[in-house]
């Protein structure tokens, strides 16, 4: 097992004292991590939620979709699976991998403008990329989700900095994307997957896709990370097309944003409530598709860019404010290549 040990040391100097407390954080390099193998997994009480956890992650249309026969199951609002984004299982570098993830929560979240645990963070994408409800608390579903999330950061230490989460964004370009370049690309690298129309190709057999929908009814609603043009950007570079790893992107940074551009352009379902998110509003992302907003940019500028000035004025914001310490503007995701 590689993993890079390296010691920050961080200089935290108490206010007036003399008092200087070096700290040191462990980083982990997901990118030369080698993920634990599920069948190795065994049949005590523990693996059997791991188990069921990772059916669950890689098969979600035919556990808990819309379209299961126990009406009771149905939480997802779509045939999504949560591997339809989180690639590999969840192990994918730069495909918002699950490795490391169990020992980041809780964690603050701008979005909800509170502390999240990992239980919150799994119903975050379960309301929106899966447009479906929330799993309760005490359900085996969401028992056996943390437990596989548990099980797949095996190794990894809790608050570990971690190279190879989230998503690696892109050079952004200076400009607004342009949505009819977009559509270009997507009919050449695109479509030949994810269809001419965008609503994917289903799965043989069973109720999941082969390849999934980018938008349409059965798509992550507008409410979803993968809505917003900075994380579609950052995640089709550096994933797409199937197959593709961050190293060695087949899309450029321009045809990335553009073919975002065209993702966003398009209608997908409509999450109720959205103005309650980012109670705190100059921490919503940029790119943020839906209001209110802090900054008085038109939602076009939100929706497609150019970035560069509704930041600008965001910090601007940011700076003022009494709550600034519980976070700064969100980010999302993605991150630089030196994982900041
Ligand atoms: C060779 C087939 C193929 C091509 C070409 C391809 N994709 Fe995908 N894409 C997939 C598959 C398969 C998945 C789901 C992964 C899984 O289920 O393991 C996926 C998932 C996605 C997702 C996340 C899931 C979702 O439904 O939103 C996005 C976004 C995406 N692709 C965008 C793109 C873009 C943009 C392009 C063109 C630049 C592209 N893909 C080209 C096969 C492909
Ligand atoms: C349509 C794509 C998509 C699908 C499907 C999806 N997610 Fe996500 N998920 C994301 C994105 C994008 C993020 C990154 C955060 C953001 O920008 O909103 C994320 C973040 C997360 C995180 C936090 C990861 C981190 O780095 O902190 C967890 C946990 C998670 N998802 C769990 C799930 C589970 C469980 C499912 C299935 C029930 C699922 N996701 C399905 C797109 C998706």
């Amino acid at each position: 097992m590689k993993c890079v040990w390296r010691f920050l040391a961080m200089l935290l100097l108490s206010g007036g004292g003399n008092h200087a407390v070096a700290a040191e954080q462990l980083t982990i390099d997901l990118t030369q991590w080698k993920p634990p193998d599920i069948s190795t997994v065994g049949d005590d009480p523990f693996g059997q939620l791991v188990k069921y956890g990772h059916a669950l992650f890689t098969n979600t249309a035919n556990e808990i979709g819309p379209g299961v026969p126990e009406p009771a199951k149905r939480y997802a609002g779509n045939n999504l699976a949560c591997q339809s984004c989180h690639l590999q299982a969840g192990t994918q570098p730069y495909a918002m991998p699950m490795i490391g993830i169990w020992g980041q929560f809780p964690q603050y979240r701008g979005r909800e403008g509170a502390v999240d645990s990992i239980e919150d963070r799994i119903n975050g994408c379960m309301e929106r990329s899966l447009n479906g409800r929330a799993l309760p608390l005490d359900s085996q579903e969401m028992k056996a989700f943390s437990s596989y999330m548990r099980w797949v950061s095996t190794a990894v230490p809790d608050g570990a900095r971690l190279l190879g989460a989230g998503t690696l964004q892109i050079h952004e370009p200076d400009r607004a994307a342009d949505p009819v370049r977009g559509a270009k690309i997507y009919a050449q690298v695109c479509s030949a997957c994810h269809g001419p129309n965008g609503l994917g190709m289903r799965a043989e057999n069973g109720l999941g896709y082969q390849f999934p929908p980018l938008w349409g009814p059965d798509s992550f609603n507008n409410g979803a990370g993968m809505s917003r043009l900075l994380t579609a950007a950052a995640y089709a570079k550096h994933n797409m097309p199937l197959g593709t790893r961050f190293d060695s992107p087949l899309l450029t940074d321009e045809e990335a944003y553009d073919v975002a551009g065209y993702i966003v352009s398009q209608n997908r379902p409509e999450k109720a409530n959205l103005d309650r998110d980012y109670p705190i509003r100059f921490q919503k992302p940029v790119d943020s598709p839906y209001g209110p907003y802090a900054d008085g940019f038109p939602s076009e500028q939100h929706r497609f860019g150019p970035f560069g000035p509704i930041r600008a004025k965001v910090k601007e914001l940011a700076a003022v404010s009494r709550t600034a310490n519980s976070g700064g503007p969100d980010n999302g995701s993605y991150h630089s290549e030196d994982g900041k």
